[in-house]
């Protein structure tokens, strides 16, 4: 079964009605303006849409932060973006900490409200994927005044207790989390942007007799580990339990001009089996390389409507890619 992975996307408007910026939107917007929007690229969301839809996936997961400062308008695109997919693939996204960014935003549930039928309706929400595979979809996003920090809360990791102590050897399981339980040694993590139940969820899982394949995003750097292997790339065939993070792919730097792209995951049949991982990372079709134009610097695009959401300054028929492959196991 092939699974699409697709990180934090982080979808923005730069023009927001005054009356909007309050509280801490202000702040996130503030930073949008000043940072953020040099550093994301949006145009290459369309061809990346593409291209998962060219690698005809079974599934297409989102790991959540889709938008920025959870706007009507930011999951309205999103999910305009996405319809070309989750139109024809199923498609499941969990929630993270910018799409709960307000209190408000979280009280009125303006993510289940704008992406109907991609969010799962109460969390945790368990699904089959193929043969012993299940996906267990976890929400740990909350709204927070200053912190980015996540929790599953009392009652959700009550209920993932529950779930996980039904799990035997013959068992397979992904979990869906914005927020990782675990990082590599050497990344830098704070109190404040990271879960609450990292620990005792992270032991929970290495515990688990199950194989168990956790993705997530959050770290906008897409990697993969497994916890017994030192730290180091592993699939999780000995420990039983391996983390991948999707990272952002419409974020740009020196190693990733065109956004850090998505993941390809082939599981096996067999629980046990060998797990097929590949990156998927667009460069420039025909161009020097380097960093291209942020999107602030796109002009509404008129020639191709039918492919830009309403409310979006964005076009993604303006970039020509190729799409590099890089097998991880
Ligand atoms: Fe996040
Ligand atoms: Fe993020």
């Amino acid at each position: 079964m092939r699974l699409a992975l697709i990180g934090d996307i982080h979808l923005f408007q730069t023009r927001v009605h005054p009356s909007r910026l309050v509280g801490k939107r202000l702040l996130g917007h503030t930073n949008l303006m000043i940072n953020r929007r040099f550093r994301f690229n949006h145009r290459v969301l369309g061809p990346m849409i593409d291209r998962v839809a060219a690698i005809k996936p079974d599934s297409v997961l989102l790991s959540g932060d889709v938008t920025t400062t959870s706007l009507e308008d930011e999951f309205h695109d999103v999910a305009t973006y996405l319809e070309p997919l989750s139109q024809k693939v199923p498609t499941v996204i969990v929630p993270g900490n910018h799409d709960k960014y307000t209190f408000r935003s979280a009280r009125k549930n303006r993510m289940g409200t704008h992406m109907d039928g991609l969010l799962p309706e109460s969390f945790p929400h368990v699904r089959p994927l193929h043969k012993h595979w299940r996906l267990l979809c976890l929400d740990s996003a909350q709204p927070q005044l200053l912190w980015s920090r996540g929790a599953l809360g009392y009652e959700q990791m009550q209920a993932v207790t529950a779930f996980i102590e039904t799990l035997d050897k013959h068992d397979a399981l992904v979990v869906l989390c914005h927020y990782p339980a675990k990082m590599p040694a050497g990344i830098p993590h704070s109190w404040g942007h990271a879960l609450a139940e990292a620990k005792p969820l992270h032991e929970m899982l290495t515990e688990c007799p199950a194989r168990i394949v956790f993705v997530h995003g959050h770290i906008h750097k897409p990697w993969q580990w497994d916890p017994a292997n030192g730290g180091k790339p592993g699939n999780g065939d000995n420990s039983g339990l391996m983390y991948l993070n999707a990272g952002a792919p419409c974020l740009t730097s020196n190693r990733y001009p065109f956004g850090q792209g998505f993941w390809e995951v082939d599981l096996p049949g067999d629980p046990w089996g060998p797990l097929e991982l590949i990156h998927h990372v667009p460069e420039e079709a025909h161009g020097q390389g380097g960093h291209p134009s942020s999107d602030t610097m796109v002009q509404p695009n008129t020639d191709d409507s039918s492919h830009t959401p309403q409310s979006g300054h964005v076009s993604h028929r303006q970039l020509d890619l190729r799409w590099v492959i890089h097998r991880v196991l």
